[in-house]
C-alpha cells in the first residue's frame, strides 16, 4: 500500500459467559459452545497509530493507561504472529497502540476479552484503510479477536453472543462468536450485571493454564456434552423469558466451572471465602423476597451479580446494605448488557 501512516479508535466491551467457555484445542478453537452477555461499561479504548517503517520485523509499542508498558508486549507478538497470515500488512508498518480500561486495573475482571477485541477491531479498520476489503467486517473481527484471546470473540456484537459449533444456534461456528438471532424476551432487556470486586489480585492460575487441564480431565467429556444441552436448553428460556430457569442454569454454569478447577490435576480454587458468602446471601435473599437475581463467575473470585431491569431498585438496596461488605475496599461496578464494540 502507498499510505504512509494513519490513526484508528476502537471500543470494546468485555462479556460474561452464561454458558462457560473451558477448554480449548490448538488455534483456539473451543470443546464447546458458549453464549455470553456482552457488556456496556467495562470496556477497552484502543487508538492504534501506524506509520511505515523499513525491515522485516513487527515492531510496536504499547501505551496502557498513558505509559508505555512491556508487560503486555509478548502477549501481542504472539497475537502478531498468530493473525500474520490473515493482515499481511503487520511487518510494513510500526504500531502505536494506546490502550485504556474503563474499569480499574487489576480489579480482578479479565481485560483480554475487551482488549484484544479493541486490538483486533484496530487492526481490521486498519486493513480497511489500506484498500484491503473486507467483507463481514465484524466476523472477521471476530475471528482475529479469538486468536488473542477466545472469550474475546464474544465481545464484538451483542446483547448475546454464541461462539462455537452447537445443534442449537444454526449458524454457530468454532471460528467466531455470532450474535444470537432469536427473539430475546423483554424480560432480558437492559439485565444488570454488578460486579462485586471481591479479590482484585492477580489470580494464581491463568485461563490458558486452565483451559489445558481439561486436557485428560475425567470429566471432560461429559462437561462437554452439558454445555450443549445447557445451551439448547438456554435458548427456549431467553425466548420464553423464564427467569426460574434461567437462574438454575447460569448458576450451574458457574459453579461447574469452577467444579472443573477443582477436580483437575493439580487441582485449584479460585473462590475466596467472600465469594462463598456472597451466594449465600444471594439465594437466601432469592428465597426470602421471590426476586429473580442470580450470580455467576468468570475464572476468579469477584461475583457478578445478574438480575432484570424491573429489579434494579431492589437489588440494588440489597447490594449496597448487604453484599457491599465482602467487596475488597467496598468497590463493585454496575454494568448493563450492551450492543458491542463501537468505532471511535
Ligand atoms: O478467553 P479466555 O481464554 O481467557 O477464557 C475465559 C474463560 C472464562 O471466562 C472462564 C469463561 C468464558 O466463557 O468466558
Amino acid at each position: 500500500s502507498n499510505i504512509e501512516s494513519g490513526r484508528v479508535k476502537w471500543a470494546s466491551p468485555s462479556n460474561i459467559a452464561l454458558i462457560k467457555y473451558w477448554g480449548k484445542r490448538e488455534q483456539q478453537i473451543p470443546e464447546n459452545p458458549s453464549i455470553s452477555f456482552t457488556l456496556s461499561e467495562c470496556k477497552t479504548i484502543t487508538e492504534v497509530s501506524f506509520s511505515k517503517k523499513e525491515g522485516n520485523n513487527f515492531s510496536f509499542d504499547v501505551i496502557f493507561e498513558g505509559v508505555k508498558n512491556e508487560a503486555f508486549k509478548p502477549k501481542i507478538q504472539t497475537f502478531f504472529e498468530r493473525i500474520e497470515p490473515y493482515m499481511p500488512f503487520l511487518r510494513d508498518y510500526h504500531f502505536t497502540i494506546e490502550t485504556s480500561n474503563t474499569f480499574p486495573h487489576s480489579s480482578g475482571i479479565a481485560s483480554s476479552a475487551s482488549g484484544m477485541s479493541a486490538l483486533a477491531l484496530c487492526l481490521m479498520e486498519i486493513a480497511k484503510d489500506l484498500g484491503i476489503v473486507e467483507q463481514d467486517f465484524n466476523q472477521k473481527a471476530s475471528f482475529l479477536a479469538r486468536l488473542g484471546s477466545g472469550s474475546a470473540c464474544r465481545s464484538v456484537e451483542g446483547p448475546l453472543v454464541v461462539w462455537g459449533e452447537n445443534d442449537t444456534v444454526s449458524n454457530s461456528s468454532n471460528l467466531f462468536g455470532v450474535k444470537y438471532e432469536a427473539e430475546v424476551h423483554s424480560n432480558f432487556k437492559n439485565y444488570r450485571d454488578t460486579i462485586l470486586l471481591v479479590d482484585k489480585g492477580e489470580k494464581q492460575v491463568s485461563s490458558t493454564v486452565g483451559h489445558k487441564l481439561m486436557f485428560g480431565h475425567p470429566f471432560a467429556q461429559e462437561r462437554f456434552q452439558q454445555a450443549h444441552k445447557n445451551l439448547a436448553d438456554l435458548d427456549k428460556v431467553l425466548q420464553s423469558g423464564d427467569l426460574s430457569e434461567f437462574n438454575k442454569i447460569v448458576e450451574s454454569e458457574a459453579l461447574t466451572l469452577h467444579a472443573m478447577m477443582m477436580t483437575s490435576m493439580p487441582y485449584f480454587i479460585l473462590m475466596k471465602p467472600n465469594t462463598l458468602e456472597i451466594i449465600n446471601k444471594i439465594w437466601q435473599f432469592r428465597e426470602e423476597t421471590g426476586s429473580k437475581v442470580c450470580f455467576t463467575l468468570d475464572a476468579g473470585a469477584n461475583v457478578h451479580v445478574l438480575y432484570p431491569d424491573a429489579e434494579a431498585d431492589k437489588v440494588l438496596d440489597f447490594i449496597k446494605t448487604q453484599l457491599v461488605a465482602y467487596c475488597q475496599n467496598g468497590h463493585y461496578i454496575c454494568d448493563t448488557v450492551g450492543f458491542g464494540a463501537e468505532k471511535l
